[in-house]
């Protein structure tokens, strides 16, 4: 007899440790289900969630509400009010007209054509973090080189001194769980108020320096956008490049390591790897597919409609689960086995889908698919340190604390 599905937990540990199996038996029974815990309508099914994120009715003004109904009453704390103030800045927090406007002031420098003149430097700069990686012993490929080469690249990127990493890494792991969907932690807001303020307190000195001395980064051309006629203010100079650097990092850090824990957990699949068996563009559209580090999305019911047979209010928020779309067996063949060589093209949505669709994903594939064969190649030996992983307790995005590998022994 098949158990039906009653209620779950999202971010309750089996959710956390195994999500494809979790969320695939719900897309399995009930592709769009209400959560009456969070109060909120869970989305697992692939074709159920291009059809949502293709309908301007599921809206990504999220911010902004939360703002007039929580942050708006005398006690509130100014520098919280100013964080939500920069996140609802984010075009990934906006609907047409003014995402697109902010898209496409920045959209040109993440083209494929843009990214691809980065090539040379990311293989070289993945080379020096592999070099340094001790050849006996335990390390952690996070700290060591997953982590380090994207937060470089887009620091490069947006004119922001690479000195000054470890700085805006730590503000940016403050304002972190709140952006990651950390639902049941009380602590989640604690450090955002004042990682957020130390940001933008930053990002206003390197605006000032590159007014003075314009370079050839984001920041100056964001300036000039500013510049020229009402395209931007200066508010959202300031949170595009916060969205930039968030955006950045963190994502493709949580993509290549967890594409290296599956290639290690998948023995015949690294050896494909590395012995070029498959090509590594290829390669790494199926680690995206199977484990990808955005684990969910989320969108708010601009109005009521009806959708697959169920009423939806509006005002109700959505969660659409991408982990669960990209096993959905209606779209992949035996979508459970890792296969780096599927003829895949790149129907998998874990870039998201629709107006949305991530920007960076040309520069997080280019990083992808020079930095993860390269480690499978470079360090043939590297073994998993620790049977579980350390996977951080949050609903939207998937990733690890630490990924702790040992070599030589
Ligand atoms: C493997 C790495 C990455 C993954 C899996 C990923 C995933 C995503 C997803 C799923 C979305 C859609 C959000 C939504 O619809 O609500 C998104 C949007 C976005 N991503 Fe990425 N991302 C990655 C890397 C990057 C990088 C390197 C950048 C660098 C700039 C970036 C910048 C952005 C921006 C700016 C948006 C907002 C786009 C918009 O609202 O139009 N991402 N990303």
């Amino acid at each position: 007899m098949t158990k039906t599905i009653t209620a779950i937990d999202l971010v309750g540990p089996e959710a956390i440790r195994d999500p494809h199996g979790y969320f695939g038996a719900l897309r399995d029974e009930s592709p769009v289900f209400w959560d009456e815990r969070y109060r909120s309508w869970v989305i697992t099914g692939y074709r159920e969630i291009t059809t949502a994120l293709r309908d301007p009715r599921f809206s990504s003004i999220r911010i902004a509400p939360f703002i007039r109904s929580k942050l708006s009453g005398p006690d509130t704390d100014p520098l919280m009010r100013q964080a939500f103030d920069v996140l609802a800045g984010w075009m990934v927090f906006q609907d047409a007209p003014d995402h697109m406007r902010l898209r496409n002031l920045v959209n040109k420098a993440f083209t494929a054509r843009s990214v691809e003149t980065l090539r040379t430097h990311i293989e070289e700069l993945a080379d020096q973090l592999i070099d340094h990686v001790p050849a006996h012993g335990r390390f952690d490929l996070i700290e060591e080189v997953a982590a380090p080469l994207p937060s470089i690249i887009i620091a490069e990127l947006l004119g922001v001194p690479v000195e000054d990493r470890q700085q805006f890494e730590r503000w940016t792991q403050k304002v972190a769980p709140l952006v990651s969907g950390g639902l049941d932690d009380p602590t989640r807001y604690d450090g955002v108020a004042d990682g957020m303020d130390k940001l933008l307190n930053y990002f206003k000195g390197l605006v000032r320096r590159y007014e003075k001395e314009p370079a050839d980064n984001l920041i100056t051309q964001l300036i000039r956008a500013r510049d020229e006629g009402d395209r931007l203010n200066e508010a959202e100079v300031l949170a595009t490049c916060t969205l930039i650097l968030f955006g950045g990092h963190e994502t493709t850090a949580n993509f290549i390591a967890t594409a290296i824990r599956q290639l290690l957990l998948h023995p015949d699949q690294f050896a494909v790897l590395r012995d070029r068996r498959v090509t590594d563009n290829t390669a790494i559209e199926e680690c995206l597919r199977f484990d990808g580090p955005a684990k969910a999305l989320t969108r708010v019911l601009a109005q009521s409609l009806e959708f697959e047979g169920h009423q939806m209010q509006a005002g109700q928020r959505v969660f659409l689960i991408l982990a669960g779309a990209n096993r959905d067996p209606a779209v992949f063949d035996d979508p459970n086995t890792f296969k780096l060589d599927r003829d895949l093209g790149q129907r998998h949505i874990a870039f998201g889908y629709g107006p949305h669709f991530c920007m960076g994903a040309m520069l997080a594939r280019l990083e992808g698919s020079i930095l993860i064969p390269k480690i499978v190649r470079r360090l043939p030996d590297i073994k998993l340190a620790d049977k579980e992983a350390d996977w951080m307790p949050v609903l939207l995005t998937r990733g690890m604390k630490t990924l702790y590998l040992d070599r030589g022994i």
